[in-house]
């Protein structure tokens, strides 16, 4: 592959949503290339439709029409177990609730992507390890993850879509729950993952701080993305 050649490439993507009183057309015509090692910001107002492009993008939930390819693979052509192959192995979230497996450890909820990817058991505690600590959060790792405070649930969240070092990471919100340091953190260590990995991060978010971090910024308006830097 051509180290220009788009990782992700959106076209004209649209998004209705039918309700009984009505249709809503949330995503109107979205074009979008990602490339290796770009981290992109999607802002706007709420409701504009940055969950929902998000949320397709992540093969979560089906367009209206449109076409979408990981790495030149047609990824709407596809049947629903390739479509989870696909997720597992290219994707990482950090999703506006953290969906995180409130019952089990910090290390639980940590080990279940390593697992998947048939890390060893020897070498998964200091894989775990080394990613909490670069959200702070080393000394929780056996703790019952509903005994976390939002903010920690959420760093929990960013350690665990991390840990694996996916080729693509979407965040929705990743920061949203974080004080302006610990965001801070955050998006240092996102910048450093994109940095030594390629790794292509699209970060949707309400904060200008955020956005001026990352190498390219949008707006979405009427159901589209403008570009804004
Ligand atoms: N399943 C659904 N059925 C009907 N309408 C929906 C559905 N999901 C989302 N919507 C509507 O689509 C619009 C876009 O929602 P979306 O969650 O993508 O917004 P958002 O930009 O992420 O907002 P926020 O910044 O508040 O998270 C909203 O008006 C929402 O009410
Ligand atoms: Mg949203």
């Amino acid at each position: 592959m051509n180290k220009k050649d788009a990782i992700v490439r959106i076209e004209a993507l649209r998004k209705t949503y039918a309700t009984t009183a009505e249709n809503i057309d949330v995503l109107c015509g979205v074009n979008l290339d990602l490339h290796a090692g770009e981290m992109v910001a999607i802002m706007g107002p709420s409701g504009c439709g940055k969950s929902s492009l998000l949320h397709i993008i992540g093969l979560l939930a089906p367009p209206t029409a449109g076409r979408y390819t990981i790495l030149g693979h047609d990824m709407f052509g596809l049947s629903e177990d390739r479509q989870a192959a696909f997720r597992r192995e290219y994707l990482g979230f950090i999703l506006q609730s953290c969906n995180l497996f409130e019952h089990s450890s910090v290390y639980e909820n940590l080990e279940y992507p390593l697992i998947y990817a048939r890390v060893p058991l020897a070498m998964r505690r200091q894989t775990i390890e080394q990613a909490l600590g670069r959200v702070g959060l080393t000394h929780r790792i056996d703790y019952p993850t509903n005994r976390l405070s939002g903010g920690e649930q959420q760093r929990v969240a960013i350690a665990r879509a991390l840990v694996n070092n996916p080729k693509v990471l979407l965040g929705d919100e990743p920061t949203g729950q974080l004080d302006k340091g610990t965001s801070d953190m955050v998006m240092e260590y996102f910048q450093q993952i994109v940095r030594e990995h390629d790794t292509t991060m699209l970060i949707v978010t309400h904060d200008p701080a955020v956005a001026k971090r990352c190498t390219r910024a949008f707006t979405m308006q009427k159901g589209q993305l403008v570009a804004i830097s």
